[in-house]
């Protein structure tokens, strides 16, 4: 039987979660302190660029299964089950701040009218579930309630997809009552034959910290790699598929880039290393690949300054803002390092983004923000490629050539097809080619 479904926090995973649940036949409430939020998601219109997310949106709305309030209280009281999806941003030390958190906790225990599961799908570090149930027992002693966690793997720019085919579940339980509706909220999941991993709550938030931290590890071990490929003549393409043809190691997330940037792996790492300190347990591993990530984005600059002498004076046209293509998210994105290098060098920007300038020019005002990439090519001495953006593969490097001043490209995700670049009368630098 379906659910009745309070999800707090209508940010990146809410509202994927929120439309999500309602397609599988569950009454959600998303619930959000933002006014203009939850009257823009009313209306069908979602905060965030994510392909897909506003068919669902309307398609749900209109059911009747989703609506979106303000009103935490009574979206609780009139809920089996509350999503706990609010942000955890790191504090200065790394660790996760979880003051929304435990702002949700206190309403939920204020409001816990009958038996409720409280799920956390936020990633939260280990040991935050159990202590969920101690403040839910302090703040409403006696009363009947279970706690769950349910760590999210969507990726932005792909998270309907990932939503609706997830590779796994993952449901850190403690009662066979909360494990029943569980397997109600998720009903549509089993009949397609999704893997459900059922384990304790500390091994379902390691799970989500350990996946986030080999992913971030395996994109840094390719960076290093691609470095070491370009000074000593080889190419990393040829490398990396090379090695994912071996099955244990797979091509996925072999990619070299200018450093992983985006809302999780940048935090969860730090993390990770937080938690390994709290508890006396050697993360060095994870402390040198935040370290090697941000010397990664660092070489990006070097690079660029190596490729055209000085900044001072000069153009730089900058394809590609957002952390990755196909989202509007700047968050940790390796465009910030180049952005400040290239200004603090002396050189004026043009940037281009599809989707990402208007949150880019909350951040940086000071840069020309073009209509096109080819706008912001225009008189430009050097092209940077950030964000492996479809429209930019397949650039038109002889109107490029055209319109720039300079023959200059730093492709810091080896998008171009060098062969050509050359032939059209550009020296390309890529990342791993040597
Ligand atoms: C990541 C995980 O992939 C999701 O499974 C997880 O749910 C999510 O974090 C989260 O914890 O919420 P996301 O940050 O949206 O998802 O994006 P990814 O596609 O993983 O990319 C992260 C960064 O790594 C981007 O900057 C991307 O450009 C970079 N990357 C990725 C590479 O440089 N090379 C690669 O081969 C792959």
């Amino acid at each position: 039987m379906s659910k009745k479904i309070c999800v707090v926090g209508t940010g990146y995973v809410g509202l994927i979660a929120s439309v999500g649940l309602s397609d599988f036949g569950n009454e959600i409430i998303g619930v959000d302190i933002d006014e203009k939020k939850v009257k823009m998601l009313n209306e069908g219109i979602s905060p965030i660029y994510e392909p897909g997310v506003e068919r669902y949106l309307k398609r749900n709305l209109e059911s009747g299964r989703l609506t979106f309030s303000t009103d935490i209280g009574k979206s609780i009281q009139n809920a089996d089950v509350i999503f706990i999806a609010v942000g955890t941003p790191p504090k200065d030390n790394g660790e996760a701040d979880l003051s929304f958190v435990e702002s949700v906790v206190k309403s939920i225990a204020e409001n816990l009218n009958d038996y409720k599961v409280i799920v956390t799908k936020s990633t939260v570090p280990v040991g935050t579930n159990r202590w969920i149930k101690e403040k839910m027992n302090e703040f409403a002693p006696g009363k009947d309630f279970d706690v769950v966690s349910n760590p999210e793997f969507l990726r932005e720019g792909k998270a309907t997809q990932d939503f609706f085919h997830p590779d796994r579940t993952v449901i850190g339980y403690e009662s066979e009552r909360a494990k029943d509706v569980m397997f109600e909220v998720y009903r549509a999941l089993n009949l397609i034959s999704v893997p459900f991993v059922w384990c304790s709550l500390e091994t379902a938030e390691l799970i989500k910290y350990a996946s986030n931290a080999f992913l971030a590890t395996k994109i840094t071990f390719i960076n290093q790699m691609a470095n070491l490929a370009e000074t000593v003549g080889a190419d990393i393409h040829t490398i990396a598929k090379t090695m994912g043809m071996d099955g244990r190691i797979s091509p996925k997330f072999l990619h070299p880039g200018p450093g992983y940037g985006g809302s999780c792996f940048p935090k969860d790492t730090m993390a990770v290393v937080q938690t390994g300190d709290k508890y006396g347990i050697d993360m060095s591993l994870i402390r040198s690949v935040i370290e090697a990530n941000d010397m990664q984005k660092a070489r990006m600059v070097t690079k660029l300054e190596k490729l055209i002498g000085s900044f001072q004076g000069k153009t730089i046209a900058v394809l590609g803002l957002a952390f990755k293509a196909e989202t509007d998210d700047i968050r940790d994105t390796p465009a910030f390092n180049l952005v400040e290098g290239i200004l603090s060098k002396g050189a004026k920007i043009q940037a281009h983004d599809p989707q990402a300038m208007d949150n880019f020019a909350e951040v940086y005002p000071q840069i020309e923000y073009c209509k096109s990439e080819f706008d912001a090519l225009k008189d430009s001495d050097a092209l940077v490629l950030v964000t492996e953006w479809n429209e930019y593969r397949n650039l038109n490097l002889r109107k490029a050539k055209e319109l720039m001043k300079g023959n200059f490209i730093l492709d810091t995700r080896n998008l171009l097809d060098p062969e050509l670049a050359k032939e059209r009368g550009f020296i390309l630098e890529g990342v791993g080619k040597g």
